[in-house]
């Protein structure tokens, strides 16, 4: 066995072992390939693959996310073949990232590990990686959904001059990002959240470019206005590595929760997904959030394996 740099030529080899590791949460060659162009400049990242027998049977990297971005904080992925595991292939793996990340004098580790897959989150754990959060992913089977004890909803908000439009319903307004990204800002303060006191909040330029991209559409991303305030939004998109449909943010300003904004906008944004031809929706939210984890159920979201976002705190080089 030995560990090279990956190669664009390795995404098929990579997706096998995901997708033999992860069948929930699949992958397309092309996908990961687009969705590793579409890395923000900001971020560092590089792979590696290991190969016995001439054959890739194991990959590692370390990225940043533009979501969490810190300059020291960095993800680290590991995946080994399932007929290639318990043979030190992980361990090599994960001592090369480590080594190749040292000039770079990362701070923060992070990991993410599933339920469904204990063996991952143990190897990390081993390696001195602790639950930091923990997610809730669920998927909503839209054929199943009944909408109709939401028949009137939007009428009612709109009697109180709650309108729920689209990104494309607001493209007459010369402020519309400005004031969207002021409203997800103010939304984002308030989400149930761990401490991260190294991340600090996105910039508009940044935010613009990660969270107003192609993978969303004009007409499934929902703002909720009163006026000419934004007051709710509700974002939706097509994962590039997966292609499929999945739910970000969704947020209400404090002093309008409570009032059926949230659901309405769940409604809408399932219309939407309905009308487009997907089947099923994914999600995720973390498992202290109560607001959420009431709608999931409400509306009869499934719920998936539990994702565990691990970390390690290294005080100073590895
Ligand atoms: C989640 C959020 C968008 C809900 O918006 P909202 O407009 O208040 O939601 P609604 O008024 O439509 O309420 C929907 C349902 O959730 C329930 N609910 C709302 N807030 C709740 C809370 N804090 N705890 C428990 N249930 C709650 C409502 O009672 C209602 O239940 P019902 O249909 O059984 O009557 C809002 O709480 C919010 O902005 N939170 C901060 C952002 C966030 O955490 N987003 C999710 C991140 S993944």
């Amino acid at each position: 066995m030995h560990i090279r740099d990956f190669t664009p030529d390795d995404y098929p080899a990579i997706t096998n072992i995901h997708n033999a590791l992860c069948p929930a949460r699949s992958r397309t060659p092309q996908g990961w390939a687009k969705a590793d162009e579409h890395r923000h400049p900001k971020c560092k990242f590089r792979r590696w693959v290991a190969v016995a027998d001439g054959a890739a049977v194991g990959t590692g990297a370390y990225d940043q996310d533009i979501g969490d971005y810190a300059p020291h904080r960095f993800y680290a992925d590991f995946k080994v073949a399932p007929e290639h595991q318990r043979r030190g292939i992980g361990a090599a793996l994960y001592e090369h990232v480590m080594t190749e990340l040292q000039p770079f004098e990362p701070q923060v580790l992070r990991a993410n590990a599933f339920a469904d897959r204990p063996q991952g989150f143990e190897f990390m754990q081993r390696r001195g990686f602790f639950e930091a959060w923990r997610e809730t992913p669920v998927r909503l089977d839209l054929a199943a959904v009944d909408l109709a004890p939401y028949v009137g909803l939007e009428e009612r908000l709109g009697r109180g001059g709650i309108r729920i439009l689209t990104l494309a319903n607001l493209a007459g307004d010369p402020m519309r990002d400005r004031k969207l990204y002021d409203l997800y800002m103010e939304i984002d303060r308030t989400l149930p959240r761990e401490e991260a006191s190294e991340v600090q909040p996105m910039d508009f330029d940044t935010w613009s470019h990660t969270a107003l991209n192609d993978e969303i559409s004009l007409d499934g991303y929902f703002v909720a206005v009163l006026g000419d305030a934004y007051i709710g939004l509700k974002e939706l998109g097509v994962d590039r590595s997966t292609n499929m449909l999945w739910a970000g943010l969704m947020g209400v300003l404090p002093e309008y929760r409570r009032r059926g904004i949230g659901m309405a906008m769940q409604a809408r944004a399932i219309a939407y997904a309905r009308a487009q031809g997907f089947s099923t929706l994914s999600s995720s939210t973390g498992a202290v959030n109560q607001a959420m984890q009431h709608i999931f159920t409400r509306l009869g979201y499934l719920r998936l394996p539990v994702w565990h976002q691990l970390q390690k705190d290294l005080q100073e080089n590895i």
